[in-house]
């Protein structure tokens, strides 16, 4: 395969041409590691193919903090590129890596190229679809990470309940969320999630509108506990 490779300035985006997919990469830097993030672009994978400042807040939130996830079990929900759950793999985390199925080629990819081989046994990546297969995963996690994952109130209910299910033995959750008020963004993390997670502002990016969510579910009795409508 013949391959182009041009070099844009303005964003320090590598754009790989082939005769079956363009791929445009970006580079990161956090907690030291270097990260090079593929975007699959005429693949029809929609706003998967895009690194979010949610994201990009996500990894610098870790940076900041510390964040250790050594020995952690972690899964991340929507990775898209899988930038987040990467740096959590580098960091140290048993991370679970899920999207739709047509996204995990491009989960793949990046994990492939910015994993040492000798941690790749640490990254899993599986198809998950919210709402409907949660149940495959046994909800034994310490962490759950979400970016820019809340931005279509159509799924918001489906969301809810993955996160409700993974989130059952005690799992802290960091989502992280580009506060958009034409898709009920800020409902959902101001009043739909606390009825049922204890819900924590730890970080913002200012004049962007990005915010990180601290969560972990409240304890309730099954009678208590109804499920939020799909309607
Ligand atoms: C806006 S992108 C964010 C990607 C990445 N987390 C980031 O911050 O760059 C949202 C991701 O959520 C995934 N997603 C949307 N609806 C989903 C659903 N119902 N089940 C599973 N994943 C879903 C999309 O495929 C996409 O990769």
């Amino acid at each position: 395969m013949t391959t182009t490779v041009r070099v844009l300035e303005s964003s320090e985006e590598d754009v790989r041409r082939g005769p079956e997919i363009i791929i445009h990469e970006n580079k990161y830097e956090f907690c030291r590691y270097n990260l090079k993030i593929s975007r699959f672009i005429n693949a029809n994978l929609g706003f998967s193919a895009h690194v979010w400042d949610a994201g990009v807040a996500l990894c610098r939130y870790f940076e900041k903090e510390k964040i250790n996830f050594t020995g952690k079990k972690v899964i991340e929900l929507g990775s898209g590129t899988g930038i987040v759950g990467i740096l959590a793999a580098l960091l140290g985390g048993y991370v679970t890596m899920t999207d739709k199925p047509k996204v995990l080629k491009q989960i793949e990819t990046n994990v492939s190229i910015n994993i040492p081989s000798v941690c790749r046994h640490r990254v899993n990546i599986r198809p998950l679809m919210w709402g409907e297969n949660h149940t495959n995963f046994n909800p034994a996690y310490d962490f759950i990470l979400g970016s820019d994952i809340v931005y279509s109130s159509v799924v918001y209910p489906a969301l809810i309940e993955t996160l409700r299910y993974l989130a059952d033995q005690g799992a802290t959750i960091y989502l992280s969320s580009e506060l958009r008020k034409s898709n009920g963004s800020p409902d959902f993390h101001n009043n739909l999630l606390p009825h049922y997670f204890n819900c924590q502002v730890v970080d913002r990016i200012e004049g962007k509108d990005v915010v990180v969510y601290k969560m972990t579910k409240i304890a309730t009795t099954s009678e208590e506990d109804p499920l939020p409508s799909k309607e």
